[in-house]
This record gives C-alpha cells, structure tokens and sequence, in this order.
C-alpha cells in the first residue's frame, strides 16, 4: 500500500510526509511541480528512503498523473499542492487558477478513474483528501462565531477564491461520483520549512539580519495559529478515520493579532539570540493588503468530537520551536532566499513604505 501526496516538497507537504515516514506510516509517492515554493531540501533527510519516490511533476498534467496513479496503486491521495501565499495572489491570480482550480480538477478526474478501477476492498478503503484553507469562509469581526463547517463561503482573495472552488469541485465529485473524498479547512500554519514569504519565518529572517519589520495597516488583524505538526496529526487522523463527503475544520484555538505574533517572535528571538537594544525596535507599519481579511476564527469542535484531535502545542511553545529551527537551519534560509525570493521582496514591499 502506497499513499501519493501532491506538493510534498512545500512546507506542510513536507512536514507530513516526514511525520508520516517516521510514524512508519506506508511508503509515500511525492508528486511536486518544485515552484519558487517546493524546495527538495525539505525532503533531504529521506535520501535512501526505500519507502519515498520523489516525482517532479505538475497536477495539471492529466496523463502523468494517470500514469503515476496506474504504476503505484495508491490508497490514497492526499492534496497539498497549491499557489497558496495571498499577496502573491493579488499580484498574479493566473496561477492561482491555473493551479489551484484547473490543477484540482485534471488531479480530482485521475484519481476518479483511478478509483474507479479498483474493486473491492480496494475501492472501499480508497480516499482522496483535499487540503484546504480557512479563508473560504471570508473575514469575521471582532465579536462574531468562529468558521464552523456549515459557514457559509464568502472568499475575498483571488487565493481563498481559488481555493473555494477547488473545494466545490472536490464536494461535487462525491455528489455526482461518489469518490470518496474529505476535505480539511485549516487555520495559519506555522513551524520549520515555511517558505520566508509568510509572516513567521520572514519576520525572523529579517530580524535577524537587522532589517525592517514589516507589519501591514494597523497590525490588529486577528490569524487563529496551529503548529504545523498538529495540522500534520489532524490530517493523518481524517484520512483514517474521517467520513468520506465530510468537512473538518482544524484550528490551533490561539487567536492573536498579527502585531502580537511579531512582539512574540521578537520576544523569542531576544531570549535565543539577544540583540542590543531587542528586535522590536525593527517594526515598521506598512501600507495594508488590499482587501485584508480582519480575522480568522475556527471552530474545531467537530474534529474533536469525532476524531480526538486537539493541539498538541501552545502558541508559546510552538513559536519558540520554530524560532529555534530557523537559528539552527540558517543554511536552507540563506538557500532559499535567493534571486526569485528578492525579486519577490521588491514587488510587494518595494512601495509599500
Ligand atoms: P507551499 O506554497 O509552501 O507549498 C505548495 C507546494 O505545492 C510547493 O511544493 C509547490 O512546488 C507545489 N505545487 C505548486 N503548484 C503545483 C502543481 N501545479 N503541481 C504540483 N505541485 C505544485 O504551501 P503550504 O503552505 O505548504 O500549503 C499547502 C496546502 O495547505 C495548500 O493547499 C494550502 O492552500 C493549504 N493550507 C495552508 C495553510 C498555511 O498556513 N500555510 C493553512 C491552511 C491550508
Ligand atoms: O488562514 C490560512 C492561510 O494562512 C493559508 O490558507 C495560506 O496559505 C497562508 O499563506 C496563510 O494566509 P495569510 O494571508 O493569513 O498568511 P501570511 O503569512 O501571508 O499573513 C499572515 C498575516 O500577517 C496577514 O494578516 C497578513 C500579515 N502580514 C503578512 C506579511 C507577509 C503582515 O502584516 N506583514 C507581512 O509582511
């Protein structure tokens, strides 16, 4: 038995194929496009894996993938690969489209016929997993309910539009053919291997090297933040137990304001790595995103409830993991911020100031 994951090489596609390998979970067919934001070195420790294959290759390719699917047999596909960073959305939504709706429905057709080339057991234990976001559900205020899975879709982004619709069609190949899907709306993730666009890890790049702390309008934008192993456990959980045609939201129930993550990790970082004066002297308010959602919110009732899940660690711990990590692996930071990584700076801070 064989499970196939799509952007395996991106940062929570990583992470869950290393966690699953070292839980001795089944052997794992990694199909990744290797975008600006899927990255080998994530992988590196499974080199002499005997249980992990590394296929470069692209969603979207309808044949290849039938190929792959045809050549392993997998008991299950679970669906990281996306374009998935917001700003970069509002700068280019074509991929966005591209990947992340086209992309989900050449993948969702493959593994229909795959599926439907099982029998038996096979066919019943058969189980396509799709990863997606919070955002679906659009912004909250202040004092609103946090997104429970019957919350009504109101995206805002080209991403989280993206996204909702991927999520549709997986919901529609249930309905008209019966695959046996689950779909998982999870909260920010935070934790080793993210790529230094998102906030966390560009926070403590930039700290570290004494550069400006870019925070976008007022700060005061609220995010619900999960340690990215927790996501990891939450999905392996689904996938084992979840009910196929069922939604389960996956939050780290640690509403902060973005200004208060950036106080946190400066905090951490002074504690690990002190610097005269501290870090939080390198603020600096920025012009807003366009459209910002002001707060994320989830209700992970339902996935405890069912399946046990709850995180395993607090907002406080799981930052001073990662804080570690990034001092520890400075290397893959200074890897990965290279030619594309700058020109990306320079289009979404370069006026921003
Ligand atoms: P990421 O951008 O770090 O990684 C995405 C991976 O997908 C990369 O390895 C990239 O090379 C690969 N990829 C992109 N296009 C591809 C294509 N056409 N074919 C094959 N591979 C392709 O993303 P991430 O933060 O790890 O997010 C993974 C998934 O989880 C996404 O679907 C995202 O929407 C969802 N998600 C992310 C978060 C978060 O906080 N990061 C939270 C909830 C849900
Ligand atoms: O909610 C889940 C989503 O979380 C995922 O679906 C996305 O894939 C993931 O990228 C993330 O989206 P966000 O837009 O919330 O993440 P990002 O790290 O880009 O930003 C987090 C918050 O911090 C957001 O309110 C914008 C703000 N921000 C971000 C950057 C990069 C800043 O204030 N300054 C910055 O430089």
């Amino acid at each position: 038995m064989t499970i196939l994951v799509t952007g395996g090489a991106g940062f929570i596609g990583s992470n869950f194929v290393l966690d699953w390998l070292a839980a001795a979970g089944e052997p794992v067919v990694t199909l990744d496009k290797l975008t600006y934001a899927g990255n080998l070195a994530n992988l590196a420790s499974l080199a002499g894996e005997p249980r992990h294959r590394f296929v470069k290759g692209d969603i979207g390719d309808q044949p290849a993938v039938e190929a792959l699917l045809a050549e392993h047999r997998p008991r299950a596909v679970v669906h990281f690969a996306a374009e998935s960073h917001v700003d970069r959305s509002i700068h280019g939504p074509g991929e966005f489209v591209q990947t992340n709706v086209v992309g989900t429905f050449r993948l969702l057709e493959a593994a229909r016929g795959h599926w439907q080339s099982l029998r038996g057991t096979e066919s019943e234990a058969f189980r396509f997993l799709h990863v997606s976001t919070d955002e679906v559900y659009g912004s909250l205020s202040e004092s609103d309910p946090a997104f429970s899975e019957a919350t009504a879709y109101a995206p805002n982004s080209p991403y989280s539009a993206s996204k909702a619709a991927s999520d549709h069609l997986v919901r529609a190949y249930h309905h008209t053919y019966g695959l046996p899907v689950l779909t998982t709306n999870c909260s920010n993730n935070y934790g080793p291997f993210q790529f230094p666009e998102k906030l966390v890890p560009l926070m403590i790049a930039n700290a570290l090297e004494g550069k400006p702390l870019p925070v976008y309008g007022d700060g005061r934008q609220v995010r619900d933040w999960l340690y990215v192993g927790d996501h990891c456990e939450a999905i392996r959980m689904v996938l084992a137990r979840g009910r196929p045609g069922e939604v389960y939201n996956i939050g780290g129930g640690a509403e902060r304001r973005n200004i208060e993550v950036v106080h946190a990790l400066c905090d951490a970082l002074q504690a690990l790595r002190a610097r005269e004066g501290g870090y939080r002297g390198l603020i600096a308010y920025v012009a807003d995103r366009p459209g910002h959602d002001r707060r994320y919110a989830i209700d992970a009732r339902k996935i405890r409830a069912e399946l046990g899940w709850s995180p395993r660690e607090s907002f406080e711990s799981g930052i001073e993991r990662t804080v570690r990590w990034y001092l520890d692996n400075a290397a893959w930071v200074a890897q990965v911020r290279s030619g594309e990584y700058r020109r990306w700076i320079e289009t979404n801070y370069g006026k921003r100031a």
